[in-house]
Parts: C-alpha cells; structure tokens; sequence
C-alpha cells in the first residue's frame, strides 16, 4: 500500500489579539478563571479585511512555494465559517495562490471535524493516484456573542498542509475510529450570526465521542493506550483536551499517573493558550504545537490524533512521524508570527468583532488596511468578495 500523509504544514492567525487581562476587566470576571479554568491567555482576533480566505491563502503561501504546484490535483478548505452558501472558499484561495486551473476545488462541512475528513480523503485521493498531490487548507474564526460563556474561547487561525505519498513529516495509518451521532450542542442556523450551544452537555458530548471512537480504532489496530508517544486533541480551550485525555486514559486502562498524562499534553496546549478556538484547524494547531514545542525529537514516534466537530462526529487515528522530519517544519516563523501580533484593546476588540458578523450589512463595503498578511479582504463590490495580494506585506 502507498505511504501517505503530511508532506509539509504551515499555519497562520491573524495579526491582532485581545488579551485575557483585558477581558476579565470588563466581564468582572477572574482572570484565573480563563488562564486556569478554560487555559486561555490571549485569543487572536480578525481585523475586518482578515476572514476565512485570507487566513488560508496566508497559511498555504510557504508550501506553495516549496512544492511543485503543478502536481496539486486537488484543494481541499475545510471550514465552518464559510462567506457564501455556494460558491466554495477553495475557490478564492486557488485564485489568490496561483494554482492550475486543473486543480479540484471544493470546501467541506461537519463542524470542527471537516479537516480531518478532508485529511483522510486527500491520503485515499493520494493512494489512488500518487502522481498528483492534494493541498488541505483548514480555516476558521470562532465567533461568539459578546458577554456569552464562549467570549473567552474565540480565536482565528489556519492550516495549510500538502499530503503526499512517501511524507516527509507525518505517515498517517490507513485505520481510524469514528463516532457519530446527531446531537445538538453546538449548531449556527443559517438565519444567525453566531452558534447556539449547550456549552456542558457539548463537555459530555465531547467526552462520549472521544472514548467510541479510541474503542473503534484501539479495537481495529490491537493498539493499547500507552502504545501511543503523543495524542493530539481538539482544543476548543485547552483545559478541554486535557478532561477528555484524562478520563480516556483511565477507561482505557493506562498505567501512567495524572502528571505523565498532563506532561503528555503540555507541547500540544502551547498554541491554543495563545490564539484560542480556530474550530477545524484547532486539533492541526495542536499538532504544530507538538512538532514546535516536543521536548524530544519525535522521529518514529506515534501520535494518535482526536477530530471532534459538533453535531456529532469524532474520529481517532494515528501518525508516525518520518527521520528529519525537522528540517521541514517552520518553528522560528510560526513562534515569531504568533509573538509579534498585536494587542488590541477593548473598544477595537468590540469593533472587529462587529465586522467579523458573517451576516453583516447587504450593501457594498470596504476595509480598512489592517492586516500584516500578504493577501487581505478589500470589501465587497456587486455582491462580489473582492481579496488582494497585500504587495507591502509580502516577505
Ligand atoms: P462557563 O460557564 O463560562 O465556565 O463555561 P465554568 O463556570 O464552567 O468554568 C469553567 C472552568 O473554570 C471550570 O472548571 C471552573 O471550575 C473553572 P471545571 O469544573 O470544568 O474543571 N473556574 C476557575 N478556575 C480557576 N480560577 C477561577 C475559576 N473560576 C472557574 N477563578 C464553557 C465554560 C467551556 C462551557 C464555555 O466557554 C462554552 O460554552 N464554550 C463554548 C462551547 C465549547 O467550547 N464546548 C467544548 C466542547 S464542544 C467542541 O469542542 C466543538 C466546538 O469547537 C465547535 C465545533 O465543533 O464546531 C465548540
């Protein structure tokens, strides 16, 4: 059987955060509260020309330029803040990045889980013809209403990864455990601008479709627990992943103790303290938060990685990650990206939030130039979303 999986991976967030101290001021509410209870300490926050498409097309910029772009057969964006209900954010991006017009375009949906859906259908697109390869771009703002228990878990951010036969990074294994069921705790009707939830029963809900799905794959593979090096969860906010990692491990009979479970999670938290929720790139930020932050070198490691999107569906499956796997991560620009954001304080807070309402004003708008990324979002004209290579930022 052809070896797939991650040939190369880059991310990207936004240019601007709220820190957590700021927050906490205005909602009275302790700061602890957030750094500890939920582990947030800043979340990133999208200037009004940064949306869904420009966090992508940023993201996928380095790897594009690294492969060979003709070989790209297929764009896969996964999201679940997409700005139109037909025409597809893989469309943008194919055009902001310069990609063949042969190239496949399509976006994918099922809550936070639809990246690693689109993960597994570029491996089975790969295994069938390893000629072409397929670009899978995962890209989301977490939006909530303002003074709602999810203020504190917004973020923005995307992930760009090129899957491949023989990667030079991650070798994804062929069996996974999925769970499903249809659930409602989490869901944005069409009509509203922010999601619905039950934030307690989605806790539980999470839970329950992490231990079905590990059950499926454990099962399948003959895998034990403690077999597993590294895992890699969907962070909503970081303390998150740790409650599931926890309770997994003592369902599923783990000898290690409470503190080698936490320092088994503790690179992966890194970026998710800092830039919160992105939705579907979250458990990909954790697993660039693994490879930036490992305190070892992970060559012919085994990380089991945890997909959860709302609504319900889960999935557990497992990497290995390839000898010099190092040279062709990106630790010095993603650290040095996520450092030199800036703070914004509360009343830019509230006026970015405003313009990141997916169901804004009808008529035609522009942005201001905000953004340090090389590509930005000018505003509408004719109902058209216009985006434009941003030539002053490009590096
Ligand atoms: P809340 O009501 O603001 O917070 O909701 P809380 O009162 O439950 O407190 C949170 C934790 O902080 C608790 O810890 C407190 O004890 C602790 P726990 O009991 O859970 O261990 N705490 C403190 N700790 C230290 N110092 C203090 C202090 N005060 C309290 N002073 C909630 C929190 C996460 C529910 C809320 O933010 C929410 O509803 N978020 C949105 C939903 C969500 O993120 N759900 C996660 C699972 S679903 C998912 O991951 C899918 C999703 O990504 C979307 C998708 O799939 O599309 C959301």
């Amino acid at each position: 059987m052809t070896s797939t999986g991650i040939d190369d991976i880059s991310l990207y967030t936004s240019s601007f955060y709220l820190d957590m101290h700021t927050l906490s001021e205005k909602r009275k509410t302790e700061y602890s509260k957030y750094t500890e209870g939920i582990g947030i300490e800043r979340i990133s926050i999208p200037a009004p020309d940064e949306d869904i498409i420009t966090l992508a097309a940023n993201a996928a910029l380095p790897v594009v330029e690294r492969c060979d772009k003709t070989k790209i057969g297929t764009l896969l964006f996964a999201t679940e803040s997409g700005v139109d209900q037909s025409k597809s954010a893989a469309v943008f991006v194919h055009r902001l990045l310069g990609l063949p017009s042969t190239c496949r375009t399509v976006e994918l949906k099922q809550a936070c889980y639809s990246s690693t859906a689109a993960v597994q259908a570029a491996c089975a697109l790969v295994a069938r013809n390893p000629k072409k390869t397929v670009l899978v771009i995962t890209s989301d703002v977490a939006h909530y209403p303002l003074e709602s228990p999810g203020e504190a878990t917004q973020g923005c951010g995307a992930v760009a990864m090129l899957i491949t036969e023989n990667p030079r990074i991650l070798e994804i294994q062929p069996e996974s455990g999925c769970c499903s069921a249809d659930t409602w705790d989490f869901w944005r009707p069409n009509y509203s601008n922010y999601p619905l939830y039950d934030g307690k029963f989605s806790m539980i809900n999470y839970v329950k479709t992490c231990k079905g799905a590990w059950k499926e794959l454990s099962e399948t593979r003959g895998l034990a627990f403690d077999q597993v090096d590294w895992f890699c969860y969907h962070l909503p906010f970081s303390t998150m992943g740790l409650k599931a990692h926890l309770k997994l491990a003592r369902e599923a009979g783990s000898q290690k103790n409470s503190v080698e479970l936490e320092n088994q999670l503790s690179p992966i938290i890194h970026y998710c303290k800092v830039i919160g929720n992105c939705y579907s790139a979250s458990l990909y930020f954790a697993l660039c938060s693994l490879l930036d932050n490992a305190p070892e070198r992970l060559e012919n490691k085994l990380v089991a990685l945890f997909a959860y999107g709302s609504g319900c569906s889960g999935e557990f499956y497992t990497g290995t990650f390839q000898p010099g796997y190092k040279k062709y991560i990106r630790t010095d620009k993603n650290k040095k990206l996520i450092k030199n954001r800036k703070e914004i304080d509360f009343e830019t807070y509230l006026k970015f939030h405003k313009a990141a309402d997916p169901i804004g004003e009808s008529g035609d708008f522009t942005t201001p130039e905000l953004t340090d990324g090389a590509f930005r979002f000018c505003g509408t004209k004719d109902h058209c979303r216009i985006y434009e290579p941003c030539s002053a930022n490009v590096q």
